[in-house]
């Protein structure tokens, strides 16, 4: 359920502390690093992973997965295009206030609209802290690992509306990482991001 907003008289305030202010101190840029792709494609192996290395090379690191979201935050939501589409403005949201925090923030969510995608980069206003990791593998792949068994109960008609299966992924056409995690490692994924922070001077 979206609430309109009806009272305009909202101004925000400026706290003395300001984002660069905070990335100055953690050594790096407050990034999102938003990773997209069907169930069981490995955006929580990877994002875990990699947090893990981010963590050893002393960035300060959070992530936000799907699951974990839905669970509180979100357990308001359910999977009908209108929920999916909230579940994503308000993790969208949430990235946007952990990038001001200076924090790299890795975003695990199927997140399967285009659409919905780019209203959460369009809060980066283009300043190049919104990265999309497309993590492609073919479903069939996908739904041989089923790690939560989802697919199963998909395939059983025990869950309605499951991605790649009885509901759409419209893949990212212009993602600023594209991983293929039918080919690559999981230690050959984390490098690539890795290679492509570094590469553009997000981290040291
Ligand atoms: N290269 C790889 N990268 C990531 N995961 C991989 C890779 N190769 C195999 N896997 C396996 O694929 C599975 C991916 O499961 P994971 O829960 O990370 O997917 P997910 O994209 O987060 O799914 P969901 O949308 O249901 O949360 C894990 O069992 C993982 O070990
Ligand atoms: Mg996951």
């Amino acid at each position: 359920m979206v609430v309109e907003q009806t009272n305009f008289d909202l101004y925000w305030h400026h706290s003395q502390i300001r984002r660069a202010d905070r990335e100055r101190l953690n050594g790096h840029r407050g990034i999102t690093l938003w990773f997209t792709g069907l169930p069981s494609s490995g955006k929580s192996t990877l994002a875990a992973a990699l947090e893990t290395v981010l963590y050893e090379r002393k960035c300060r690191t959070y992530i936000l997965d799907g699951d974990n979201i839905r669970q509180g935050l979100n357990r308001d939501l359910g999977f009908s295009p209108a929920d999916r589409m909230e579940n994503i403005r308000r993790i969208g949201e949430v990235a946007n206030l952990l990038r001001d925090s200076g924090i790299i923030n890795l975003v695990a969510f199927i997140s399967p609209y285009r659409s919905d995608r780019k209203t959460a980069r369009d809060l980066s206003k283009g300043d190049g802290s919104f990265i999309e990791i497309f993590v492609d593998c073919p479903v069939e792949i996908c739904e041989t690992r089923d790690p939560k068994q989802l697919y199963k109960k998909a395939r059983a008609g025990v869950l309605k509306e499951f991605t790649g299966i009885s509901a759409p992924y419209e893949p990212p056409e212009n993602p600023e990482i594209h991983l293929h995690t039918d080919v690559d490692s999981i230690s050959q994924c984390v490098d690539k991001i890795i290679a492509y922070l570094e590469g553009n001077y997000y981290i040291k």
